[in-house]
């Protein structure tokens, strides 16, 4: 990748749309907040915790990623997580941003719905008057848990229905079908939820197609593999319904072997609705311009292609529509401002 592209990569203004805010805690907050809340952590030292960021697939992660969120307890904790990666987001141009989080993760030991939403939620808040950055909330279910369990989280969540715009499902993705959460999701779907939930990472084309039909999803996360299905890809071009695709995530997690190798070019030829996002920062060893500059120098990926991922993180997102055409139109903007030689 030359420096020119490079430059417009980092610069240009994108949104994220999947980024698990649990994984977004940086071995050093890690540690701090083990201290703060006086839990005993597995590992000696940042860095030996860090070297346990080794994964062979997803659930080899999940088990390291679920003792990393063991230290979150009070609202301050998860205002600090959050605030923490907005500082980041923001350095990245990332102007809107959609945020996942995993109460049941919390809620199973002891700690309250409202603590974990208000941390996260106020550190938004913030971002937006200090940064302009807009946002919202997911709330996951965790797939491997009971629908029981998910209709539970439900019900504590509804008393703070106007700080969440949708709900997701995420955790192991093997064995645990879309289609053991169709009545929760068909609950959210009246509730006016939006709906998205992680399928085909690990898991077989099959599950993009039930998260489709039976889920009634608006966006698929990861599905990257759909191009084992010609006739589901075929259906999600058409359909035009948004992948958000993670780079780094994918070669950590094994389920490609070098970024070389990514599906990528191959989605984007194929005509779908890529986003790029960042999944696990703090595991997967970067943010959002790390996912971008790895994939653009990994890939033959072109200027042409750098326009098109921006479009999509806004087309993607659950925008109100003038909003969503005023960020297009800054996006088309600034490339016509770096095609004219006037920086932006
Ligand atoms: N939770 C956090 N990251 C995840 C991923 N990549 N897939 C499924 N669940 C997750
Ligand atoms: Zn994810």
């Amino acid at each position: 990748m030359n420096d020119a592209l490079r430059h417009i990569v980092q610069q240009m203004p994108k949104a994220e749309l999947h980024i698990h805010i649990e994984g977004s805690l940086e071995p050093e907050l890690i540690f701090a907040l083990a201290q703060r809340n006086q839990i005993a952590l597995a590992y000696e030292s940042v860095d030996a915790l860090r070297d346990a960021y080794a994964f062979s697939d997803l659930q080899s992660f999940l088990d390291v990623y679920y003792a990393g969120a063991s230290v979150l307890c009070t609202e301050q904790d998860f205002y600090d997580m959050t605030q923490a990666y907005l500082l980041r987001a923001q350095a990245d141009h990332v102007r809107h941003v959609e945020i996942f989080f995993d109460p049941q993760t919390h809620t199973a030991r002891g700690v309250p719905f409202e603590v974990v939403i208000h941390g996260i939620d106020r550190a938004l808040q913030d971002a937006r008057r200090a940064y302009g950055i807009s946002g919202g909330l997911i709330l996951c279910f965790l797939r491997h848990l009971s629908e029981a369990d998910a209709f539970a989280t439900l019900e504590q969540a509804l008393p703070h229905r106007d700080k969440f715009i949708g709900v997701g499902l995420d955790s192991s993705e093997r064995d645990h079908p879309p289609e053991k959460f169709a009545r929760v999701f068909a609950q959210c779907r009246k509730l006016g939820l939006h709906l998205v939930a992680h399928a085909g990472e690990e898991g077989p084309p099959a599950y993009i197609a039930t998260a489709l039909d039976v889920l009634q999803v608006e966006r698929m996360d990861h599905g990257v593999r759909c191009l084992e299905d010609p006739a589901l890809t075929a259906r999600l071009a058409r359909e035009q319904v948004p992948l958000t695709v993670c780079p780094l995530s994918n070669v950590k997690l094994r389920v490609v072997q070098r970024m070389a190798d990514h599906n990528l070019p191959a989605l984007l030829e194929a005509g779908l609705m890529v986003t790029l996002n960042s999944d696990d920062p703090a595991y997967f060893g970067g943010y959002l311009n790390d996912n971008f500059l790895a994939a653009f120098e990994a890939l033959p990926l072109t200027l042409g292609d750098a326009h098109r991922l921006a479009r999509n993180s806004f087309a993607a997102a659950f925008l109100d529509e003038p909003l969503r055409q005023s960020w297009l139109a800054q996006v088309d903007a600034f490339f016509a401002a770096q095609a004219s030689g006037t920086p932006c």
